[in-house]
């Protein structure tokens, strides 16, 4: 590893606990975070809204990774966008005076306004697969708030400080097992677009490993997708047409193929996906803890 000590904001959150747990293999990991978070975590308790606290939270770090934010409907879009981008500006005006030499900032596929968190009317992609260079055209308060979090790092990255950015699909955290089965049913929630836990982990990993990156953004996507119909079918039931198709030998060679394009992320992160739903749907059940969840008396996983 690159660094020795690297702070995540939000490290006792969902994503946040496996990426903290990943990165105590190779380096000192600080989580910082409003919620306590397991024994094993060395945790400091902060508002990522003060920053004072943010401030002498960094101290001693040489790159930080920053997952906090509001994201779920329970949320007023207000909150959402004030934490969002009031919390990564203090991240990363903090992380600039001290010296801070990486920050990875994690996007989100909401940017481009192909998918929503609150269903108002979504973007018709310009094109597929959606790479880096498709427009971001978010109409709600989590996607623009991701929005104004890339054009910080990128004035960031403008005055030396090396910015990664990571655009994760829905993030399938291994405990979502009655997730894939339940929305496997439905007709489009999310395009059912998803990346595993372990995939954004290993990204998060990586843009700690990479060599001068100044700033750089990937999606993060699994390699499929787990609808039941070929994506180039749901989507023209979903658009009436298909957009122009760049890439036609992707949905060639896998039907199921993502609408997200990975090529930048394997290419230049090394990202190599092993997303992959049907195995996560035979794997035991487990819950948050990550330990194995009891069998429900009728053989059924639950929920
Ligand atoms: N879950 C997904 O499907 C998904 C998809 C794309 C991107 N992301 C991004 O990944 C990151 C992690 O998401 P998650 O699913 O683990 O969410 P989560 O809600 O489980 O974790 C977010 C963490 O941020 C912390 N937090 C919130 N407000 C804070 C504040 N004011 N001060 C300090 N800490 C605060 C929370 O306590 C929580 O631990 C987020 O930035 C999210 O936008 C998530």
């Amino acid at each position: 590893m690159r660094f020795g000590n690297v702070a995540v904001t939000g490290g006792n959150g969902a994503l946040g606990k496996l990426v903290v747990g990943d990165l105590m293999r190779h380096a000192e990991v600080t989580a910082l975070d409003l919620r306590p978070g397991p024994r094993s975590i060395r945790s400091r308790y902060l508002d990522i809204l003060s920053f004072e606290a943010v401030l002498d939270a960094l101290k001693g770090h040489d790159a930080a990774v920053h997952l906090a934010a509001l994201l779920t409907l329970e949320h007023s879009e207000e909150r959402i966008f004030s934490v969002n981008v009031q919390g990564t500006w203090n991240l990363l005006e903090a992380a600039h005076r001290l010296g801070i030499r990486r920050v990875v900032l994690l996007s989100s596929e909401t940017t481009t306004g192909v998918i929503t968190v609150r269903r108002v009317p979504r973007m018709r992609p310009d094109y597929l697969p959606i790479d880096e260079n498709h427009p971001l055209a978010s109409i709600e308060a989590y996607g623009l708030s991701k929005q104004v979090l890339e054009t910080l790092g990128r004035s960031y990255a403008r005055r030396g400080m090396e910015v990664v950015v990571l655009r994760p699909t829905l993030i399938v955290m291994p405990w979502m097992q009655d997730y894939v089965r339940r929305v496997r049913g439905i007709d489009d929630p999310d395009l059912w677009s998803y990346v595993e836990a372990k995939d954004v982990v290993q990204g998060v990993r990586k843009s700690l490993l990479l060599d001068r990156p100044g700033f750089d953004a990937f999606y993060l996507s699994a390699a499929d997708t787990f609808a039941p119909e070929p994506t180039l079918e749901f989507l023209t039931r979903v658009y009436g047409s298909l957009p122009e198709i760049r890439k036609p030998e992707i949905y060639r060679s896998n039907p199921f193929a993502s609408m997200w394009d990975i090529a930048h992320a394997r290419t230049v992160l090394g990202f190599a996906p092993q997303s992959d739903w049907r195995r996560l749907l035979e794997e035991p059940a487990i819950d948050e803890t990550g330990s194995v969840r009891a069998a429900a008396a009728d053989g059924s996983s639950g929920e």
